[in-house]
């Protein structure tokens, strides 16, 4: 089969780069996390305190000029992991302070025309996998292949929770399960490319389903591709 774009679009903390990341190692894809890109700006424009929601787009602009950022494969970790101007970020744009603001960021049109316009450049060579919010309605149209992922928000509170605390968060249950609602809430409601299903998606409600059951749920659609 030829490579193709899969997209996997979906609510926060459904397990979308999981999946993502276990099917481009299975098809020997590329995978790129598309809300790793929000949060990477979102930590550029906290460190510096800029003021974003008051800038004209042309000064937005000028400011993610000064942005790189890029995937690089940790052989040790067998993994890419998230650099922003050539600084390892990967640990703090997964942390509380980011995830806090990254709707706010995400929901700037200069901002998320900029990201969509690199997302697109990542799917040249298709043999991408892309996770995020709009990668099946807006970044890809034509993706091959889309799946819509969802799960019940109590699930994806206590998944957060757990992988917060094990990699050292001081965060309770509360607190991730208003980030999770709110997040859903900005996701679903902004203006510019919200969260919708694809109508040519397919739902994955993984609230019951294991790893190994998503990947393979998955990889029967191929199949019938
Ligand atoms: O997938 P994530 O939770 O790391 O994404 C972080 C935020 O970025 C999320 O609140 C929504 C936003 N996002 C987006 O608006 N569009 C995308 N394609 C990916 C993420």
């Amino acid at each position: 089969m030829d490579p193709i774009i899969i997209a996997i679009d979906g609510y926060s903390s459904c397990g979308k780069s999981t999946l993502a990341k276990a099917l481009a190692k299975e098809l020997g894809y590329v995978y790129m996390d598309t809300g790793a890109m929000y949060r990477a700006v979102s930590l550029y424009i906290i460190r510096h305190n800029i003021p974003i929601n008051d800038l004209k787009p042309k000064e937005i602009k000028e400011i993610l000029n000064q942005i790189d950022i890029q995937f690089v494969w940790m052989d040790d970790k067998g993994i890419s992991e998230t650099f922003l101007n050539g600084e390892n970020v990967e640990k703090e744009i997964r942390g509380k302070e980011v995830s806090e603001k990254v709707s706010e960021v995400a929901q700037i049109k200069t901002i998320r025309e900029r990201m969509v316009e690199l997302q697109r450049k990542a799917g040249l060579h298709k043999g991408l996998v892309m996770d995020g919010r709009d990668i099946g309605t807006t970044v890809f149209p034509n993706a091959e292949l889309k799946i819509f992922m969802t799960a019940d928000p109590e699930i994806r509170a206590q998944r957060r929770y757990k992988e917060l605390i094990s990699k050292g968060e001081e965060i309770s249950l509360d607190e991730v399960k208003d980030n999770i609602r709110s997040r859903d809430y900005n996701d679903t409601h902004r203006k510019e490319n919200p969260l919708v299903k694809a109508d040519d998606a397919i739902v994955l409600d993984n609230s019951d389903m294991n790893h190994e059951e998503q990947l393979n749920y998955v990889l029967e659609a191929l199949e019938g591709i």
